[in-house]
């Protein structure tokens, strides 16, 4: 027996006021940690405070020897693309279902974006990346889509067979592991956004890599003069642009720092409340007909907690998923929700716009064909990974929303 939806005039399944998802929790340690931190600097021109304890907790978060913090992700992979060398004439393969950011600012330089198609978690594979391999590309990005890896040993091996750079977008996926190795540690560099996700700043990217050198371009990409001067090797040749840097700056702040630093110290928490909250989404919906959990078998990988990606069925259901999603939020299950900037990017005019200075009169790239991104996003919605106390009502709430919608509808 089910019971009659609330879009039929039935109960609510919860109702709880708005907003459904906070993060992070601003508790009173956490107003305590910004509150010295104002106290004690509003901005730092160097990392022998607050930016420095940052980058070093980040460091050990992911075990990584290098690590460079930036005012955002968007910044970081910006530098990321100057530090691998890309310059005009040459083109980077990515994914065509991701955020923008993922190839934005390969396009502000005017290198080409070659688009490739997704697997069923929504990222590219080794076999997607080759389908699109031109003479002028040079560098791979992937991005870890909702926070399942991508299936990094046969993607590294790509790039090595075929000597492109590799390059990572962790954003989604900061608790993330592909056989046991943390992502952000397979490829040449990666970058972590840390605006509102599972690890967050407020605002705030970072960038990772393993050789001296890259970790020294990449300040001369966000963090010009002071850090630059005391922090770059003065016998190398980079060394004259210490003080000027290459042109802009994109500092961290240091309450976001000090937001950082207090997230990191409790990551193990975090890590332990979200997967706990997966764990208990995914069993509850065991043998759901109409939804299946989107999540990396944990013999492959383990996933990085951002969201809980799920697939609707629309062959097993009664309604479309944008019907779905309407009456999971009558419930009262308020962020259901199928993505929309997060999509297919691969029609934007950016991505045709080859030349940065060229007047603005955008050209409309041709639809790319890429059957695997189109299936995915048709198919997907998500809702948030809650982690702090006080959050089971909405665990439950919307379990048992999902549960009640998928019964009145399943075929
Ligand atoms: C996959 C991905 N890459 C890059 C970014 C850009 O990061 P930021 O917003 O910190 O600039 C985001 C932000 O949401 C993202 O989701």
């Amino acid at each position: 027996m089910t019971s009659t939806l609330a879009a039929h005039g039935g109960p609510k399944t919860l109702d709880v006021a708005a907003p459904h998802y906070r993060w992070p929790t601003i508790d009173a340690e956490l107003e305590q940690a910004i509150l010295a931190q104002a106290h004690r600097s509003l901005s730092d021109r160097d990392a022998r405070g607050v930016i420095g304890d940052y980058e070093q907790a980040f460091a050990a978060f992911i075990g990584t020897p290098h690590v460079v913090s930036f005012a955002s992700g968007t910044a970081a992979i910006h530098a990321m693309s100057r530090i691998a060398g890309l310059r005009p004439g040459d083109a980077v393969l990515a994914p065509a279902y991701t955020f923008l950011a993922t190839a934005s600012p390969f396009a502000y330089d005017g290198i080409e974006v070659v688009f490739a198609d997704a697997d069923d978690y929504g990222n590219v594979t080794a076999r997607t990346l080759a389908e699109r391999l031109k003479p002028n590309v040079r560098a791979v990005i992937v991005t870890h889509m909702w926070g399942n890896p991508c299936p990094m040993e046969e993607i590294a091996a790509f790039c090595r067979n075929h000597d492109l750079l590799l390059l990572e977008d962790c954003s989604h996926a900061h608790f993330a592991s592909w056989a046991g190795q943390r992502v952000g540690t397979f490829g040449d560099m990666a970058v972590f956004s840390t605006n509102q996700k599972a690890i967050t700043t407020g605002e705030g990217g970072i960038l990772l890599t393993r050789r001296d050198r890259d970790r020294e371009l990449a300040l001369l990409y966000g963090h010009y003069n002071k850090r630059c001067l005391t922090e770059i090797d003065p016998s190398a040749d980079h060394y004259a642009f210490a003080f000027t840097g290459m042109g802009l700056k994109h500092r961290i702040t240091t309450l976001a720092a000090a937001i950082g630093v207090h997230q990191l110290a409790h990551a193990k928490q975090i890590e332990t409340r979200r997967r706990t909250v997966l764990e208990r989404i995914t069993t509850g919906l065991d043998g759901n007909p109409v939804l299946t959990p989107v999540v990396v078998p944990p013999e492959s990988g383990q996933h990085g907690l951002y969201v809980i990606g799920l697939r609707f069925h629309p062959g097993n259901a009664t309604v479309t998923r944008e019907q779905f999603i309407d009456w999971c939020i009558a419930e009262g299950a308020l962020e259901v929700d199928a993505p929309g900037s997060t999509r297919d990017i691969s029609g934007e005019p950016l991505f045709s716009r080859r030349d940065p200075f060229a007047p603005w009169k955008p050209v409309q790239p041709p639809a790319e064909h890429l059957p695997g991104v189109a299936a995915f996003q048709e198919t997907f919605l998500k809702i948030p990974i809650w982690g702090y106390d006080g959050d089971d009502d909405l665990v439950d709430g919307y379990l048992a929303a999902l549960t009640k919608v998928s019964a009145a509808v399943a075929r």
